[in-house]
């Protein structure tokens, strides 16, 4: 088996078949009814969420039966082959069920010998736009390569972040970094889909971004393309990144060190 053809003909393959998966996502919030249920207080599930991951996987088992799947809405499928996809059909439900544009799809596949994300694909329907990449062949939005910014001092930067479902216990820390960093940065943004605050670093319109609570399926995807696009992913203490590590600090790469050495003692103690 040729592992780069493999990958590229999943690649090609899921490039054409995310349009669908814009056209679904896009008619669904249209629609009046989401059939919002609840996972946590704020952690929502809605039909969109669910039907998304079944047109995914539905195409994943009918092309590559043999693949392994881990999906945020249940799927957790073992396969013979060395490819897992992590797919979150659906990033930025809590957006999507107040009708904001502003949610993306992510699908990631990774090889499971040594756990690195080999492709990412992230639709964005508002825009009509999909940003992927493929491990040594760069990143692009619609065919076009990106890159991150050049940006080197923090004053001229843009920050993005998000804070995790579960706040209650974590305020005091997340309101340290927000000041810490609020009163460094240009700005600071909350956009509330993680897919897409990474696409955004990797594409230069944010500097860096951090965020707590992760899950593979919100990092595997975009991981790639950040990667590819010339940034940097570590966690919080400047430890390897893994989609398996659930704090993240992801940057341009210039501004990565001042990132981590802001998070202060913090970034040793996440309990
Ligand atoms: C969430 C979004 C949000 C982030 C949460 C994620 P979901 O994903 O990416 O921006 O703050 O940590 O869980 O639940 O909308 O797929
Ligand atoms: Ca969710
Ligand atoms: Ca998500
Ligand atoms: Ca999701």
């Amino acid at each position: 088996m040729n592992l780069d053809n493999e990958i590229k003909i999943r690649y090609e393959h899921f490039l054409n078949f995310v349009p669908k998966v814009m056209e679904f996502l896009t008619i669904t919030q249209e629609e009046a009814d989401l059939d919002i249920a609840y996972k946590g207080e704020t952690d929502l599930v809605t039909k969109a969420d669910k039907g998304s991951e079944e047109r995914i996987i539905d195409e994943i088992e009918r092309m590559f039966p043999s693949d392994s799947i881990l999906g945020e809405e249940g799927t957790d499928k073992k396969g013979s082959s060395v490819f897992k996809w992590i797919i979150d059909p659906l990033d930025g439900t809590v957006n999507y069920s107040h009708r904001l544009p502003l949610y993306c799809a992510c699908i990631g596949l990774e090889n499971q010998e040594n756990k690195e994300v080999v492709m990412g694909i992230v639709p964005f329907p508002a825009m009509n736009e999909v940003y992927h990449a493929r491990k040594g062949q760069g990143a692009f939005k619609n065919q076009k390569p990106i890159s991150v910014s050049k940006t080197k001092d923090l004053k001229q930067s843009l920050l993005c972040t998000g804070f995790p479902y579960d706040r209650e216990k974590k305020i005091d820390r997340l309101t340290f970094f927000h000041k810490n960093f609020l009163l460094k940065a240009r700005g600071v943004r909350r956009i509330g889909a993680a897919g897409l605050d990474l696409c955004w670093v990797a594409e230069g319109r944010f500097d860096a971004f951090w965020e707590e609570d992760l899950k593979p399926w919100d990092m595997a995807a975009p991981s790639v393309i950040l990667a590819e696009a010339g940034g940097r992913m570590s966690t919080y203490d400047g430890s390897a990144f893994s989609s398996y590590v659930p704090n993240l600090i992801a940057s341009n790469g210039f501004l990565h060190e001042k990132m981590v050495e802001r998070m202060g003692d913090y970034r040793y103690d996440l309990n």
